[in-house]
């Protein structure tokens, strides 16, 4: 039996890895700025947790959770998406008596039950925030800024900002009202799915791939969510569209906008890119007031994102932003006899106070070993074998210029220091 990875699962090789710690440094560096403190929640949870806090008529729950019984017959799910479990622990830590507001970023795995197809997985990475005790609209602003300035500094520029609302419960009740209304002749014409969804939520019917059910809707010309804001929601979304002019940051109104989770409120946003395939949004997120309570705690107004990894780097790649390169060697050190090795084991491993040193564990014939060190990107090649350690130094080999000269041993860290010093210039 061969093994291989599980469908819509990756390996994530030592070529890929400047680029991801990149894209979630850039995100660390500008949450940290920002305010945000970093948390890390379990990888599994309380099936409760997702079934509440995400909701039942969401097609995560509905679908897509990798649901299990544990060894004590516990009824345990994968986190699906972060944002449930992070109320959960503002809860059980007592947090809502640190001064607000209280942000939290984090980068986790996630997992969801999805067909796989380019930039769908099933498990993938989100880098999120949340920002919980403000319920003033600059909050919301701000963390649709945030979400852009990460795409921003990590060198996208292609990508767009929707912005919407989904009202508040009583706006939606009655937006849901209408739809049903405007649905009921129509419903023996409506997909599966779609008729799970009048009962539950019909606004998810808007986002509804089913070609029938979208020339349905066409034909019906349904009205957008934005038509029935009460006046507290309609103030509080022009409020936000104003907070980002005020910032600078660009975006536009979607009216097409219905989040796939059911805990949003008010501010709902994505953030789309036109060159990575059909799963075009590198991110969402939205305000949650209520959440809270739902799982428990005090009402707590909340507001966050999350990012998708696998899809920031897919825009990355599409856009041709140059991504950082593998950590490479700065020197080889490459014992020139079998009673050297031990000697050049331990000058490297001093030297990696300083430089990142490759180390052979063996000596071989010099032409490969030189060969090989080149290959793996060394500057120097650093040569240790019965002579040099009679003269208690080294010999010191540029792989560029081929060019060699000595180094007393007691001189030699000074050297390298020298050279990593050059190398950052
Ligand atoms: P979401 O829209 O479900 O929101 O996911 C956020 C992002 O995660 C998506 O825009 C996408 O980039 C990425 N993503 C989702 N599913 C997959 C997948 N199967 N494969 C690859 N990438 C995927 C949330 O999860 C909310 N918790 C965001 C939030 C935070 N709202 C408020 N706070």
């Amino acid at each position: 039996m061969k093994y291989q990875t599980i469908k819509g699962t990756t390996d994530r090789l030592p070529d890929a890895a400047g680029r991801w710690r990149n894209v979630v440094e850039t995100a660390r560096q500008v949450l940290e700025r920002a305010g945000a403190g970093e948390i890390h929640t379990p990888v599994f949870e309380d099936t409760g947790v997702f079934s509440k806090g995400v909701g039942e008529s969401s097609d995560i729950v509905r679908k897509e959770m990798y649901r299990f019984s544990d060894r004590g017959e516990r009824d345990l799910t994968l986190r699906p998406e972060a944002t449930a479990p992070i109320v959960r622990a503002f809860i059980e830590h007592g947090m809502n008596s640190l001064p607000f507001p209280v942000k939290l970023w984090t980068f986790e795995p996630m997992f969801r039950a999805e067909k796989p197809q380019k930039g769908r997985e099933r498990q993938f990475h989100q880098i999120g925030l949340e920002i919980f005790g403000a319920e003033e609209p600059l909050a919301d602003a701000e963390a649709i800024d945030l979400a852009a300035s990460i795409l921003r500094v990590l060198g996208l520029r292609r990508f767009t900002v929707h912005v919407g609302s989904v009202g508040d419960p009583q706006d939606r009740e009655r937006y849901n009202a209408y739809l049903r209304n405007e649905l009921a002749p129509r419903l023996d014409q409506l997909s599966e799915d779609s008729r799970a969804r009048l009962d539950l939520n019909p606004m998810r019917i808007l986002d509804s791939k089913d070609r029938g059910d979208q020339n349905i809707l066409r034909e019906l010309k349904v009205k957008p969510m934005l038509e029935f804001l009460g006046p507290d929601a309609l103030e509080h979304f022009e409020a936000v569209q104003g907070y980002l002019r005020a910032l600078g940051c660009e975006f536009q109104v979607d009216e097409t906008i219905v989040r796939g989770l059911d805990y949003y409120r008010r501010t709902a946003f994505e953030l789309k890119h036109p060159d990575i395939g059909a799963q075009a949004a590198l991110g969402g997120g939205g305000r949650y007031d209520g959440l809270t309570e739902l799982l428990g705690g005090q009402p707590t107004p909340g507001v966050g994102f999350g990012l998708g990894v696998e899809r920031i780097i897919l825009a990355l790649e599409a856009e041709g932003v140059v991504s950082p390169e593998r950590l490479k060697p700065l020197i080889a050190v490459l014992p020139l006899d079998e009673s050297s090795v031990g000697s050049a084991a331990a000058l490297g491993r001093a030297a990696r106070q300083i430089a990142s040193a490759f180390v052979a564990y063996r000596s071989r014939p010099l032409g490969k070993a030189l060969n090989d060190a080149q290959k793996l990107g060394a500057r120097f090649a650093v040569l240790i074998g019965e002579a040099e350690r009679a003269a208690d130094s080294v010999s010191v080999k540029n792989l560029e210029t081929r060019e060699q000269f000595s180094v007393p041993a007691g001189e030699f860290t000074t050297w390298l220091s020298n050279e990593v010093e050059k190398e950052q210039a």
